[in-house]
């Protein structure tokens, strides 16, 4: 039964039609303003924005480069509004040619490995203090006392049962338990106590020569991972020409030091980030965590590849209550000490019936039942052949070996606060059913999954921490007049076409909110959407606003009080073929293209989707 007791969802807005305007549109009602951009000085002193005279002593006390994933820590609170906040944001990548003029990917001259070095710092984290403005919305303050930069160059802690392992050391580390940077930090957490999660994603694409790499086992596992591809739209990075260590033919185990969960104190300006070497390595997308019935800690993951897989990470310690310094101390060791596990789907209708297209099969849904399988408990591993600590680091390999269900890219995984249910965005998958790969089966049901789908994962007794689940899908993407499409059995004729869920959220009565990143599979910008998950209105997908053009939209962050969503517009302009000569964005400023947070709120200061 309903938690919310059947009450209306309470999305009253009027949807934002499809559009590819170079804009960001919110709905009649709403107003939004930009938080920080690419390229803000955020530290004191930093100097301001100059694109035609970029240096990486400046980016690296400026909010850098592609903002992803999004966490609100309120400061300061009057009654249910916070009035001070730590914004914490990742950057994940950097777009060379958008960032400079006369971009050459490989150019050695003094300027071209200043640029490198200017992306290393475009990288990373900005922790930065915000206020509510009268009229709506927050505004960056200039904090010395909170504000910081984490960037491709911070020393960072690798801890856990892994820390340390002889395919963790380098030259530079001869222990194995000290690294510079994180790397592709895409979506990720906070945590109950007041931390924030960042989640190492496409972390391969900064390295050259696995095929260089003399041992078999380290050579094999990078394919794994996806060494040696060039990824869209950067291709070849080059960091090597001024950074050695991703060089692999020099440095060979600098690429087993990525590909974490890194935890952050934003409180503590002198916090060294931790490395979680217990929830496993690969492209991580987000971290999201819940508490078990007995108050452990439970993170829910994704792998973002095709074919890859759910995880999830459930502590073996409670949480500790209140902020004291114990509190404190001891809450930071609750993500080295637990069970990682994998998930595996089992569908409940004939395989006959899962033909691919998306038609329900004849029990009416697309569902079954599932079980988390441990693949390592602390320093004991389930996987035979396999330590602790090389489940840990070759994580794909042991979730390959226990027979996990290879998913259609799986990204933000998220517990409902008000059903309790937890859900699962798949992005796509276009190669589903592909000659010479898997087929559909009944939890990724359609082949040539161009625009994803949305699990719905009840877990056993509604305890995060339990080994069994049951599942149903809950969307089938797409546009509506697409017969593939499902939209939880809701009229197809009142929703909006959506392409690519990434990330998502929750608002207070239990909405979903998702954020898509389509590159385009449907004529139309990406943006954020809202759809109740209970009562009648169940599967009433509405478009709540549209990023400018080339962008995906990230976050989503309501904040408590539910006045404002903070939405990160993430490469707009990223585009074939575009450039500063020849932007295809000129968001935010009318001039050269900026990732930027922006917030958004009603003009009368009423409640976010309403
Ligand atoms: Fe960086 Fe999986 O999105
Ligand atoms: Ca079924
Ligand atoms: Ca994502
Ligand atoms: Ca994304």
């Amino acid at each position: 039964p309903a938690r919310n007791g059947g009450r209306r969802s309470g999305l009253t807005f009027e949807p934002v039609p499809p559009n590819d305007l170079d804009d960001m549109i919110v709905p009649s009602g709403y107003d939004y303003n930009v938080v920080v951009r690419w390229g803000d000085p955020i530290l004191p002193g930093a100097p301001e924005f100059d694109f035609e005279n970029q240096t990486a002593e400046a980016q690296s006390r400026q909010f850098g480069y592609n903002c992803d994933y999004v966490a609100f820590f309120p400061l300061s609170r009057r009654g249910r509004e916070s009035e001070r906040a730590l914004l914490v944001v990742n950057h994940e990548y950097t777009n060379s040619e958008l960032m400079f003029r006369d971009f050459d990917p490989e150019g050695t001259s003094q300027e071209d490995l200043e640029r490198i070095q200017i992306e290393l710092m475009a990288h990373g984290i900005s922790v930065v203090e915000i206020r509510r403005r009268r009229q709506g919305g927050y505004e960056m303050v200039r904090s010395r006392r909170y504000n910081r930069r984490i960037t491709a160059q911070t020393p960072m802690e690798l801890t856990g049962p892994a820390a340390g392992h002889p395919w963790l050391r380098t030259s530079t580390d001869p222990e194995g338990r000290t690294v510079l940077g994180c790397l592709n930090n895409c979506a990720g957490g906070h945590t109950p106590w007041g931390t924030y999660l960042s989640g190492e994603e496409n972390f391969n694409q900064y390295f050259v020569n696995a095929g260089m790499v003399e041992d078999r086992a380290k050579r094999e596992s990078y394919e794994r991972y996806g060494f040696g591809e060039t990824l869209p739209p950067f291709g070849y990075r080059g960091w090597e020409r001024t950074e050695e260590r991703f060089d692999l033919a020099e440095e060979p185990n600098e690429g087993f030091r990525f590909g974490y969960v890194v935890e952050v104190d934003p409180f503590d300006p002198d916090f060294t980030p931790r490395k979680r070497t217990a929830l496993g390595r690969f492209k991580h997308e987000g971290a999201e965590t819940t508490l078990s019935r007995d108050g452990r800690p439970v993170a829910y993951m994704g792998d973002d590849e095709r074919f890859d897989y759910i995880y999830k990470f459930v502590s073996s310690r409670k949480m500790a209550k209140g902020n004291g310094p114990r509190a404190r101390k001891h809450n930071l060791t609750l993500l080295d000490h637990g069970t990682l596990y994998v998930a595996r789907f089992s569908g409940d209708s004939p395989q006959q019936e899962i033909d691919g297209s998306g038609e329900l099969p004849s029990d009416g849904a697309f569902d079954g039942t599932g079980e988390w399988v441990p693949l390592v408990s602390g320093e004991k591993s389930f996987v035979p052949g396999m330590s602790a600590a090389e489940v840990l680091i070759n994580t794909r390999v042991a979730a390959d070996k226990v027979g996990a269900t290879k998913m259609d890219r799986p990204e933000d995984i998220e517990r409902n606060p008000v059903n309790g249910r937890v859900y699962a965005a798949l992005t796509n998958n276009t190669r589903r059913g592909a000659p010479g790969n898997p087929g559909p089966d009944e939890a990724n049901p359609r082949t040539d999954n161009k625009h994803g789908h949305v699990l719905e994962i009840s877990e056993e007794g509604d305890d995060p921490a339990a080994t069994r689940f049951t599942w149903k899908v809950f969307l089938l993407c797409g546009d509506p007049d697409d017969s593939s499409t499902y939209f939880a059995g809701f009229d197809k004729s009142q929703v909006s076409p959506i392409s690519s869920p990434d990330n998502v959220t929750f608002d207070e009565r239990g909405n979903l909110w998702i954020a898509s990143d389509s590159a385009r599979a449907l004529p139309q910008n990406d943006g954020f959407f809202a759809v109740p998950v209970e009562g009648p209105e169940r599967g009433y997908l509405r478009q709540f606003l549209t990023v400018p053009f080339g962008a995906e939209a990230c976050g989503p962050r309501i904040t408590p009080d539910e006045r404002t969503i903070f939405c990160a517009v993430q490469h707009p302009g990223e585009v074939d073929g575009a450039s500063p000569d020849d932007p295809a964005s000129r968001w935010p400023d009318g001039e050269q293209p900026r990732p930027s947070v922006v917030s958004v709120f009603r003009q009368d200061r009423g409640r976010i989707g309403s």
